[in-house]
């Protein structure tokens, strides 16, 4: 197959609409889209990807009305969320109704719905008129893509089209909140803070730490987010072993004498998280065999930092 890129969002739905898988930016990551109500469609993204088939997908949306279909009850908490944080990185769990195809949730009872805010994102899904399944568009167990050359590097030749943008914002995938729990249960941390979401509904259940924080949501269990090279966590640059075959990436800035192949010192959370998957597969065409990633405080973006740090590192 002849992957077509394209910057029209209107050519890039039209394979969605014919069935077929295009990828597309959001303010996260870039993700994978096929017809959410067609099975057929929906089981090519697993079969592109090399996705295990118990992995739900987000179903994404082009306007809030659209929810009201996909899913059986909007609970209090679900609400008040998605009217703060929508259009935006941020999924919510809901039970599903019967439009939702089994396909899609991996069997599961509750869908996962978002709305995205990204200019061109809004513009493809308004244009495919339908809602669109998508997990982020990378070959299964690889860095996400922040850029539409990442997406060609994991999918070329197994997808229909790749709608170009420029590189994403956030860098980290949106943040997946349970609303069928009282209180809700962040099951993945990402681009919305904990604390932004307690700011509005108060009381809300997340882990932290090394255990698997989140049972419900399969996809977590699956190796994730990972180059080629080895991912060791140092929380100064000083553990770090520096070669010419090492790469580094954190807040705080190697000492002049520690000589790597590649340095990226950061100045925030945010670029820190908006550089991460890139710098990866940076690395990786440098041939590096190890990269040094420096982890943080859990705070605000920090605790999305960490558990992808963790889980890139984790063999
Ligand atoms: O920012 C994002 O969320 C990106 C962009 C493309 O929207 N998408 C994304 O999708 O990261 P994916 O498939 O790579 O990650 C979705 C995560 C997985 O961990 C999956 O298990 C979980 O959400 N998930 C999806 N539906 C679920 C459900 N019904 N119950 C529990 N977890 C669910
Ligand atoms: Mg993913």
């Amino acid at each position: 197959m002849t992957t077509i890129l394209t910057a029209s969002p209107e050519e890039a739905a039209a394979y969605v609409r014919a069935g077929e898988l295009s990828a597309f930016p959001t303010e996260t990551v870039y993700g994978l889209g096929a017809d959410a109500l067609r099975p057929d469609a929906v089981q090519k993204i697993f079969a592109a990807k090399g996705r295990p088939s118990d992995n739900p997908l987000i179903v994404h949306v082009a306007a809030g009305e659209q929810v009201e279909r996909l899913c059986a009850s909007v609970p209090a908490s679900a609400r008040t969320l998605m009217d703060r944080f929508w259009p935006g990185p941020l999924t919510v769990i809901l039970q599903k109704s019967e439009a939702v195809p089994a396909v899609v949730t991996a069997g599961l009872s509750t869908v996962g719905l978002r709305w995205p805010r990204h200019p061109r994102a809004r513009a493809f899904l308004e244009a495919c008129e339908t809602p669109v399944a998508a997990p982020s568009a990378n070959r299964s167990g690889r860095p996400s893509p922040t850029t539409w050359q990442a997406v060609q590097q994991d999918l070329d030749g197994r997808i229909a089209c790749i709608l170009k943008g420029g590189r994403t914002e956030a860098g980290v995938e949106s943040t997946v909140v349970d609303c069928t729990t009282t209180p809700p249960t962040v099951l993945r941390p990402g681009a919305i803070s904990v604390e932004a979401l307690r700011e509005e509904i108060g009381d809300v259940i997340a882990e932290n730490g090394e255990t698997d924080a989140a049972p419900r949501s399969p996809g977590t269990r699956h190796r994730h987010y990972a180059p080629r090279a080895s991912v060791v966590l140092v929380s100064t640059p000083e553990e770090a072993t520096p070669t010419s075959r090492a790469a580094y990436i954190g807040l705080a800035v190697p000492d002049a004498g520690q000589e790597f192949a590649r340095v990226r010192a950061v100045s925030s959370l945010d670029e820190y998280a908006a550089e991460l998957f890139h710098f990866f597969r940076e690395a990786d065409r440098d041939d590096v065999d190890t990269i040094y990633a420096q982890t943080v405080s859990d705070d605000g973006l920090g605790r999305a930092l960490n558990d992808r740090l963790r889980r890139a590192a984790a063999r």
